[in-house]
């Protein structure tokens, strides 16, 4: 185990130690795995899917049965970006299997091979460009046909998986559906944020996904299981945790791991050996984290559309909100109209600053929203 100058982890994954709970999210994925399902993985952004996937990957029994992959591709426009990274990551994580592993992996991959290099050692490199993929068909096709002969079975997390939706190709979606299921030795794992657009890939018949993988949707991590994860963590570092600040963590957090893991770091750092970090410490800390960031938000508000803005300090202001467009919600925030209202959400929506969920808007950035509504 690392040892880390701050035990609150909140960028990656850090081993089993730093990671809170998640037994029987982890339990279920596995099962679904050894049983032969693919799994779609939903739940609201930074509530922990990648986590959950790197954990389980690491459990010591899936390392030794299976190859694991893990690509996001939040960034990719295309099928083509989605092929460079895949095969990228493949090459890496076989990595330390040895120059018989690699070879097999290099001897299918016909299309690309004059961009995979080994030293004289053995030790492969990448210099796969974008454009060096000519036929991203053909590269897949080479993929696919890599773990259909492997010689473990494989398992390809493919992390922001919604994505999909605006590549550059329109028929992705079907084309990797095929794929999927005529691969028997490889399964697969799509994790994705916009509860909307990955619900609908895989629970709307007519799009090719339908029925064809376990559905998993994420929620918070219990109070009492992150209250326990927290106080053994305090304690390690000889400090001491008080009843009831995780119950105010989770007030602010509302139960979002990253913004839960972002407060404790910060009340972590602000305690020293031999203290004790008490409830009212939640308060400050927020208001530290906010401060560091202040500078930021304004740049983004500066960025942003007037209209935009409007209904961004309107809807921080008025807390999670049904009916943006209702003429009380418009004349209480002095917006201009309803249709104003509606098209800049739509513009919000898909820059992420604001989320929904059955039917409720609210601001995406707890921490954004909290400055917002104490400076506007
Ligand atoms: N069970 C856990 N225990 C401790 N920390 C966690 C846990 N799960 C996630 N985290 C931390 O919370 C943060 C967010 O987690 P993660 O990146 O897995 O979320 P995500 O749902 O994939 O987010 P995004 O939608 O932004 O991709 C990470 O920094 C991670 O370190
Ligand atoms: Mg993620």
């Amino acid at each position: 185990m690392k040892a880390l100058s701050n035990p609150f982890v909140i960028s990656g994954y850090e081993g089993a130690h730093y990671f809170c709970d998640r037994k029987e999210e982890t339990a279920q994925l596995a099962s679904e795995i050894a049983n032969g399902n693919n799994v779609a993985l939903i739940a609201t952004r930074r509530m922990g899917k990648s986590g959950l996937i790197e954990h389980y990957f690491s459990l010591p029994e899936v390392q030794e049965k299976y190859y694991t992959f893990f690509i996001d591709i939040y960034d990719a426009q295309s099928l083509r970006e989605l092929v460079q990274k895949l095969s990228r990551e493949i090459l890496m994580r076989l990595k330390p299997y040895g120059a018989r592993v690699l070879q097999r992996f290099w001897d299918t991959m016909r299309s690309i091979q004059p961009g995979i290099s080994f030293s004289p050692l053995g030790e492969p490199s990448f210099n796969v460009q974008i454009g060096d993929i000519q036929e991203s068909e053909t590269t897949l096709d080479e993929i696919f046909r890599y773990l259909d002969s492997a010689d473990k079975p494989c398992i390809v997390a493919i992390d922001e998986f919604q994505q999909i939706g605006s590549f550059a190709e329109k028929n992705t979606e079907a084309k990797l559906r095929t794929y999927v299921q005529h691969c028997h030795n490889a399964q697969f794992i799509f994790s994705g944020s916009q509860r909307h657009t990955m619900s609908a890939m895989f629970t709307n018949a007519s799009r090719p996904f339908y029925q064809s993988v376990s559905i998993m949707h994420l929620e918070s991590i219990s109070i009492e299981s992150y209250d326990s994860f927290a106080k053994s963590l305090f304690q390690e570092g000889k400090r001491k945790l008080a009843d009831g600040v995780t119950a105010q963590v989770y007030e602010v957090s509302h139960g979002i791991t990253w913004y839960s893991q972002k407060l404790f770091n910060t009340l972590y750092a602000f305690t020293s050996e031999g203290e004790t970090c008490a409830p009212e410490h939640v308060q400050e800390a927020l208001d530290y984290i906010v401060k560091t960031q202040a500078y930021s938000y304004e740049e983004v508000l500066f960025r942003m559309p007037e209209k935009q803005k409007m209904v961004l300090i309107a809807l921080a202001k008025n807390g999670p909100t049904q009916k943006v467009t209702s003429a009380s919600f418009v004349k209480k925030y002095s917006l201009q109209s309803a249709s104003t209202v509606q098209s800049a959400m739509r513009g919000l929506l898909e820059k992420d600053f604001v989320t929904t969920e059955k039917g409720i808007y609210s601001v995406y950035d707890i921490f954004f929203a909290y400055w917002l509504q104490n400076t506007y």
